[in-house]
């Protein structure tokens, strides 16, 4: 069922696992997220990034794709789609309007105070709709979509101030980078910790990619309950892809290019599932 990232990501806080986000990208990216996980019986969200909606024709193509999917593919598991990083009230505005169940506003690059009014004013959009919110706080480092950021931690403080927006998760940022790490990771685990035992929401983890299984481990035992993973689908998919075409010159049907990714992201999917749910 489509529903929002409420009930699911509570669960995972007191189950202790994580519930994966996959960022989506086009169709064939959905199919395969979707049969994966609902074959490993797991909740999933599907992240939707502004210029990912932008690229699949909008937010409405987007919903209507997912929803007509899960019907004809007898998707059973709990989805959530969720908008990832919107920049605005009226990016998460659309997305609420075009069907979306979860939005993530990101308004870090603000100042707290300014950052507050902004989400203050997504959580009573999306609320009275039924959709669920992340924000985020502090800066997560690297760059998605052609937005670069400085990593800048997250303070309990200011986590305790942005939680008092409403909002149903908090990613606060704590070391993480989206895309691919220079040297190893370094999280605050310490930090991770503290704002889980301070706050009854959910923690985000961004910047999945790249981080070590046995920070991953420690990450959801420090009350990490859902964690965003775009990057490492992509060259899962990419380097299956560049194999065929090169094994394969003279093939042209886009059918077998973009499918011959298919084996690779779904075994990405499929370990990343055993990690975030302990299995
Ligand atoms: P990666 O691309 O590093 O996996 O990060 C994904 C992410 O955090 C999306 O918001």
């Amino acid at each position: 069922m489509l529903v929002n990232g409420i009930k699911m990501l509570q669960d995972a806080k007191k189950g202790k696992y994580a519930v994966p986000q996959f960022n989506i990208n086009n169709l064939e990216w959905t199919k395969y997220i979707l049969e994966e996980c609902n074959s490993n019986n797991v909740p999933v969200i599907l992240g939707v990034s502004e210029g990912a909606g932008k690229y699949m024709g909008g937010f409405k193509v987007v919903a209507k794709m997912v929803e007509g999917l899960m019907e004809e593919l007898n998707i059973n598991i709990d989805v959530c789609l969720h908008l990832d990083h919107g920049s605005s009230f009226e990016v998460c505005k659309r997305a609420i309007d075009s069907g979306f169940t979860s939005v993530m506003i990101d308004a870090s690059k603000y100042e707290l105070e300014e950052n507050m009014r902004i989400t203050k004013e997504v959580v009573d959009y999306a609320h009275e709709r039924g959709v669920s919110v992340e924000a985020e706080v502090g800066h997560i480092g690297g760059s998605e979509d052609g937005v670069s950021n400085e990593v800048y931690h997250a303070t309990v403080e200011d986590c305790v101030s942005l939680s008092m927006t409403g909002i149903d998760s908090i990613a606060p940022a704590l070391g993480s980078v989206h895309g691919l790490y220079k040297g190893l990771p370094n999280l605050n685990f310490e930090r991770m910790q503290i704002i889980n035992e301070t706050l009854a929401i959910p923690l985000v983890l961004h910047g999945g990619t790249g981080i070590p299984d046995a920070d991953i481990k420690r990450a959801i035992s420090c009350g990490i309950s859902k964690i965003n993973i775009n990057t490492e689908l992509q060259i899962a998919w990419h380097n299956a892809v560049v194999e065929f075409v090169l094994n394969n010159k003279d093939v042209y049907d886009p059918r077998k290019v973009i499918g011959s990714g298919q084996d690779a992201m779904k075994k990405a999917i499929s370990d990343k599932i055993k990690l975030f749910f302990n299995r």
